[in-house]
């Protein structure tokens, strides 16, 4: 991200009341996120308890000894004592090293042989230290989860899964499988992604262009992106909107003012493509 934009869109967030902040090691901007944090706690506007920063392990950092060491590096970029969620960002491991997507000659991704359920101990060990209020992954499917839960003498299950969640790809099954097991579900791309085609299948059509999502949204006066925010946090879905346009950032967190009706809901649920936008080729 620009220098700045990051550190300015979290004291803007901070300031229209959002106190969820997700962010990760390798979006590069965590300085920001930290000094933004510590700004306005010096301001007097919060206390570190009213923030809820969620950070990542990247897939480098898998095996066990990196874990603890890598949380502390983040924390130090941070400059705060603990995040409050701590998750494994993915469920495949690289290469450990400085590369963050460590490439044969051939330009092929060098994956890492790993125990997750070893990797899970050490961000357990995370939280017993005081590092991490809690722990969680992110990206799993309901194997993956299923490994983790009955992994013999388990300390804490992962509180969340963080994945891909909105109205084109509403993912029922895993919804209801964490729902089952008291994990809270975390959608990213809640709006259907920037549509950067770096990283983002743009073969699937824009999600705040559907008809059903404007219609649904002019009889509240509210935009698309909101009846799709709206949507998700009503079926108990955690949403992380992203945005650096303060008025954009505040437009997103004006979904507490109006609520969908059940037949809203379902004709918004029956609209699921099931198609990813990120589709983690690697
Ligand atoms: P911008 O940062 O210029 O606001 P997602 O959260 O699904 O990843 O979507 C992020 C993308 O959606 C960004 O490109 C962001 O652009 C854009 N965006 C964020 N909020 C809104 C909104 N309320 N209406 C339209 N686009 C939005």
């Amino acid at each position: 991200t620009p220098k700045g934009a990051c550190l300015e869109s979290v004291k803007i967030a901070i300031d229209t009341g959002y106190r969820h902040i997700d962010g990760a090691f390798v979006y590069y901007n965590e300085h920001e996120v930290g000094q933004a944090i510590r700004e306005k706690i010096a301001e007097g506007r919060i206390n570190r308890e009213d923030i809820f920063y969620c950070g990542k392990l990247w897939n480098t950092c898998h095996p066990p000894e990196l874990v603890r060491p890598t949380l502390e590096k983040t924390l130090k970029i941070l400059q705060l004592d603990y995040v409050d969620l701590y998750i494994i960002e993915l469920p495949m491991a690289f290469k450990p090293g400085d590369a963050i997507y460590p490439k044969d000659e051939n330009g092929k991704i060098i994956y890492h042989e790993t125990d997750l359920c070893a990797t899970w101990e050490a961000m357990e060990a995370c939280k017993d230290a005081g590092l991490a209020k809690s722990i969680g992954v992110s990206n799993f499917n309901r194997r993956q989860l299923e490994m983790i839960l009955n992994k013999p003498g388990l300390k804490y299950k992962p509180v969340s899964n963080q994945v891909e969640c909105h109205p084109y790809f509403t993912q029922p099954k895993l919804l209801e499988f964490c729902r089952q097991h008291d994990i809270v579900i975390v959608g990213y791309s809640p709006l259907g992604t920037s549509r950067d085609e770096t990283w983002v299948n743009v073969s699937s059509p824009p999600l705040l262009k559907d008809p059903v999502l404007n219609a649904i949204g002019k009889k509240y006066n509210k935009t698309a992106a909101q009846v799709a925010l709206r949507f998700s946090i009503q079926r108990g879905v955690v949403v992380i909107p992203k945005s650096f346009n303060p008025q954009r950032i505040r437009e997103n967190f004006q979904i507490f003012d109006f609520s969908l009706t059940e037949k809203e809901m379902k004709e918004i649920e029956a609209l699921n493509k099931n198609v990813r936008y990120v589709e983690l080729l690697m």
